[in-house]
């Protein structure tokens, strides 16, 4: 994974990767994401039969290979051409689910055709409610498994990269940005060969925001719903009728209120520490909001996975799978469907392996005792 960082990070144009590596404010929430893994140690057992692995399991019914899904990122194209096609095409190779961001590059039809495989929808909630309700018709007509709301983002997190590198939908380089363009020339002749790069579901529907050379910040703060409530969720609930996650649940309370609603599944994430900078680590949320609501509902993690180990460290502490954002994105922007093919035989294979090495054939029989904080500081 962090081979897939280095070589994205050579493909793109500078301001094109620190988009991915975008955090808010001090980025204090990004780095704590991955550095809190580290404060957890593993302990496993020996002597057990582990000829036969089985590190498969299901989310909200729907069976994968392995507990790692692919999380929602938005405008995928950006990075390669392949985008959220290729990226759909990786998951649904490795045997796992795809959710397709509410801003992405790719249109929900042309994803639902991609692949016959279980895949999601990721809903922001727009100002005009028409496009909430075509969202969802136009899920359901492409039989998407599941829906999934994001509630860590009523507004814009403080993404002063961003900002600094005045990122557009669609993309356009500065002067600076010229030049970082003309030492990546690959990237360039993809970008220039693939037609424009805009948040096509949205701007699809009549009456949508969409205007071009917005700055990415100014277009989603002025479209995006910031008054959205509990009573909205139990409405898309009810209008979609069918498996429903909510992304981005960082406290006890919530996912009990998720829960009375009759969500399936809740995903414990800071998005990537994109949203709230000073919010927790994910993995120190984990078990008191899998206390609150589990078995009666699925917990799935993010922000920060990028071990094998760490998915185990979340397994352990109960949750049913864990997501992953920019992991994909390097793989994507250093090789296309390919390079996020491998980056998910590479979580796959180290997951299979510890699993193994933790005295476990199946992620059932890894529970609790399997993990505690490390005495020393990391
Ligand atoms: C470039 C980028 C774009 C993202 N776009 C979205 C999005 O459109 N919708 C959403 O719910 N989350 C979005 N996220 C957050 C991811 O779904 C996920 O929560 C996060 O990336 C997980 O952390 P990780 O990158 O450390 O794996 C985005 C993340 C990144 C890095």
């Amino acid at each position: 994974m962090h081979d897939f960082r280095r070589l994205a990070r050579r493909r793109l144009p500078r301001v094109i990767f620190e988009a991915i590596e975008a955090a808010a404010d001090d980025a204090w929430t990004r780095h704590r994401n991955t550095d809190a893994f580290a404060t957890y140690e593993l302990s496993g057992r020996y002597l057990v039969d582990v000829s036969n692995v089985d590190p498969s399991t299901t989310i909200l019914g729907e069976r994968v290979a392995s507990p790692v899904m692919i999380a929602p990122t938005a405008l995928n194209r950006v990075y390669h051409p392949d985008g959220e096609l290729g990226v759909a095409r990786a998951a649904s190779a490795a045997g796992t689910i795809y959710s397709l961001s509410a801003a992405a590059s790719t249109s929900i039809e042309a994803i639902g055709q991609a692949t016959d495989t279980a895949k999601w929808f990721q809903i922001y909630v727009w100002r005009d409610r028409g496009i909430l309700r075509d969202f969802i018709d136009r899920c359901r007509e492409q039989r998407y498994s599941a829906l999934c709301l994001t509630v860590d983002s009523p507004v814009l997190g403080n993404r002063e990269i961003d900002q600094r590198n005045g990122i557009q939908v669609p993309p356009r380089l500065r002067l600076g940005g010229m030049i970082e363009a003309a030492m990546h020339p690959r990237w360039v002749q993809g970008y220039l060969r693939q037609p424009r790069i805009d948040m096509v579901n949205v701007t699809a529907t009549a009456g949508a925001p969409g205007a071009a050379g917005a700055e990415l910040s100014d277009l989603v703060s002025s479209q995006i719903d910031a008054s959205v409530t509990w009573r909205d969720l139990e409405w898309m609930i009810g209008y979609w009728n069918g498996p429903f996650a909510v992304k981005g649940i960082q406290h006890p309370g919530d996912a009990r209120q998720a829960a009375r609603l009759g969500v399936g599944a809740i995903v414990v994430s800071n998005h990537g520490g994109r949203q709230l900078d000073g919010a927790a680590a994910t993995i120190d949320l984990l078990p008191s909001i899998v206390d609150a609501v589990a078995p009666d509902v699925e917990v799935l993690l993010d922000s920060g996975i990028r071990r094998g180990t760490d998915v185990l460290k979340a397994i352990a502490l109960g949750a049913r799978a864990c997501m992953i954002g920019r992991p994909y994105l390097y793989g994507l922007a250093a090789g296309g469907e390919a390079g996020v093919r491998r980056v998910l035989d590479l979580i796959q294979a180290e997951i299979y392996r510890d699993l193994a090495l933790l005295g476990c054939n199946t992620l059932d029989s890894l529970d609790r005792s399997a993990i505690a904080r490390a005495a020393i500081p990391t």
